[in-house]
């Protein structure tokens, strides 16, 4: 099930983390739907073997080498993209960093990256793409991701989870903030997405898939089209009401492990 290839038509979008998994997941559902896309990331390799397959997919594809730690990077994207085509109607902020350690072990700088690429990085994007955002014609729209381990907690990753949680703090400010300049601005919480790096190394690799896949009521990881197909969504006259919403597509995981009938039988 896939939208119109109209859905999307005469948008431009940014979708930093473009090169590989959920982002690069994304980057193929907006050209299927009609959108010109810039991919950014750190890696220009990744970049170019992604763009080679957005292009062959018939896509109008740029790409942009740029860390969002880097304020004047971000503000490089949006400068490119505004340079190549003329306008940003929507800016995805996906590149994220994470990985396992317990907080009584972090070093303070691993705490620091993670901030600075999730929560510090979500805002740069917000901050650099802020006026032409408000310019779209279409109504700019502006997706971060979110978790909801965020708001449970996150044994393991608990600079990812601040951050998470920081983030969907930003969504429901700027909602209230950038409402009157037409701009929508949402989060997706993408459950545990079976095709991504982020999946293999926190749950397979740390041997907790078989857990892992035992909360998810729907029985079966997510795909990064799932989280592609909210986002074009959000990003579609289908979703021009939507705003300052967590719209969540983890398969059930987060409210089937909220019952402990289902989840966690009396002993
Ligand atoms: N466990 C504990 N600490 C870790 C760690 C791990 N697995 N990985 C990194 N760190 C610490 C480092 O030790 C360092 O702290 P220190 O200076 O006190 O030693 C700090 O984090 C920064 O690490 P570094 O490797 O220099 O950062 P980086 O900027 O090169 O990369 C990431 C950081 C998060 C981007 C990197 O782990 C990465 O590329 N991950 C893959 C992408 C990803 O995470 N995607 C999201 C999936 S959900």
């Amino acid at each position: 099930m896939t939208f119109s290839t109209d859905a999307l038509a005469g948008r431009v979008a940014v979708i930093t983390g473009g090169g590989g998994g959920i982002g690069f997941g994304i980057a193929k559902a907006f050209v299927a739907a009609g959108a010109k896309v810039v991919i950014a990331s750190r890696n220009q390799e990744r970049l170019d073997t992604a763009a080679t397959e957005l292009r062959a997919m018939g896509g109008d594809v740029t790409t942009v080498q740029a860390d969002v730690r880097n304020y004047d990077d971000v503000e490089g994207i949006v400068k490119t993209t505004l340079d190549t085509y003329g306008a940003l109607d929507v800016m995805i902020a996906n590149a994220a960093g994470n990985f396992v350690v317990p907080a009584a072990e972090m070093s303070p700088n691993a705490w620091k990256t993670v901030i600075d690429i999730d929560l510090n990085g979500t805002f740069y994007c917000a901050r650099a793409a802020h006026g032409a955002l408000k310019d779209s014609k279409f109504g700019g729209r502006f997706i971060a991701i979110s978790t909801t381990r965020a708001l449970e907690g996150w044994p393991g990753c608990a600079h990812a989870g601040a951050a998470k949680a920081g983030i969907m703090s930003l969504i429901r400010t700027l909602t209230g903030e950038w409402g009157k300049d037409g701009i929508r601005c949402n989060t997706i919480a993408p459950g545990a997405i079976g095709d991504t790096e982020g999946v293999k190394r926190i749950y397979e690799d740390a041997g907790r898939k078989a857990n892992e896949l035992s909360s998810i009521p729907l029985g079966e990881f997510g795909k990064t089209v799932d989280i592609a197909n909210a986002a074009v969504f959000l990003c579609s006259d289908a979703g021009a009401y939507v705003a300052g919403a967590d719209l969540v597509v983890d398969g059930g995981r987060n409210r089937g492990r909220a019952s402990p009938i289902v989840n966690t039988p009396a002993k």
